[in-house]
């Protein structure tokens, strides 16, 4: 799969050590560029300058009482105390901002990692299956019983194994597909894909109810037998990364990787792909004043990719 034969880019599927060690690093790096980000949005917040403002303010007038008050010779010294307060006031601003951000370093570390890569991906692993199921995954159910019967798996049992079965081809390393974009043979952006098979992996990645009845829905409209994958479930392409080089941002890199892992989703008949709420730039749980620009690239994000979905579908 590559995105252009004369385009010095080159958009692939990669499996090599090389690439992934390359794409780990620049996820990695998108993350740490992050922390920036939150602490450019907390620094130049109104309700954070208004604090500085004030306690800029409280302090000369207490050291000015103070110069006046222990001075012996008649001379004035709080203009020297205030020229060593006030920088300091600054410097415990700008302190406040890189401790309060800290997270994002500590998670570019665990992310740029091959035990992201293999394992990890969601913070929500431990919980069992849904216990009542909703009306139209049970007509998804039932209308998939019909089509794997035909595919040799008599029994819910049965799918529920093959499920397991695949969910572990996953965890063994499988399931997770990363392309690359390649300028002069340097990765300079990546996608990480993850094929879910599970309901309690979805739920993992996907938090919100009123999606994941969404993607079942879809799953029952369009793909009711699900073929080729035996499943009564879902079979959901999940993002978990989506990075590009920052200095080459801007010119269709990202676009393109999106439109890869459309397509690629459409060849094997997999719904979606959505963003994991656990993807690796997600928006860490900081204080508000950290989040408005993160948060306006993710909704910028999200919007992006159903754009490119609606275009790959339509051109379909
Ligand atoms: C997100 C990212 C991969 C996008 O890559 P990119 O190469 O800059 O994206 P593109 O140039 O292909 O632009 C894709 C679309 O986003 C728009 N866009 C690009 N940067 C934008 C920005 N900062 N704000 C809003 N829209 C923007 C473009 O106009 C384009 O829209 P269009 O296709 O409808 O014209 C890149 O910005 C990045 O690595 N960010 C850091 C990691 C991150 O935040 N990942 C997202 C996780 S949700």
């Amino acid at each position: 799969m590559s995105s252009s034969t004369n385009n010095p880019l080159t958009t692939s599927l990669t499996t090599t050590e090389a690439d992934q060690i390359a794409s780990l690093h620049l996820i990695a790096d998108s993350i740490a560029q992050q922390r920036q980000l939150a602490a450019r949005s907390m620094l130049t917040h109104p309700a954070m300058l208004s604090c500085l403002t004030f306690s800029l303010i409280i302090t000369y007038f207490f050291t000015r009482t103070l110069g006046t008050t222990t001075t012996t010779t008649g001379e004035d010294t709080w203009p020297y105390l205030l020229l060593i307060i006030w920088p300091a006031c600054i410097m415990l601003y700008l302190l406040a901002a890189a401790h309060t951000t800290h997270p994002y370093l500590e998670k570019a570390g665990r992310t740029g990692t091959w035990v992201w890569l293999w394992r990890g991906g969601t913070r929500y692993k431990h919980r069992r299956r849904e216990q009542s199921p909703s009306p139209s995954r049970l007509a998804s159910s039932s209308s998939s019983s019909f089509s794997t019967s035909k595919v040799g798996y008599s029994t819910p049992m049965r799918k529920d194994l093959h499920n397991a079965e695949k969910h572990e081809e996953d965890e063994k390393g499988r399931g997770d597909i990363m392309f690359v974009t390649k300028y002069q043979d340097r990765v300079i952006g990546t996608l990480v894909l993850r094929i879910i098979h599970t309901e309690e992996e979805l739920w993992g990645h996907v938090r919100d109810a009123v999606v994941r009845e969404q993607l079942y829905q879809y799953q029952q409209q369009y793909t009711p037998s699900s073929p080729g994958t035996g499943s009564c479930q879902p079979v959901v392409g999940v993002i978990r990364a989506w990075t590009v080089q920052q200095h080459l941002r801007g010119i269709g890199v990202g676009r393109n990787l999106l439109e890869n892992a459309v397509q690629i989703c459409r060849e094997r008949g997999v719904i979606g792909p959505v963003f994991s709420d656990c993807h690796a730039n997600e928006v860490l749980g900081l204080p508000v004043v950290c989040n408005g620009e993160l948060l306006r690239r993710e909704r910028w994000a999200r919007e992006v990719l159903e754009r490119v979905k609606s275009e790959v579908d339509g051109a379909v």
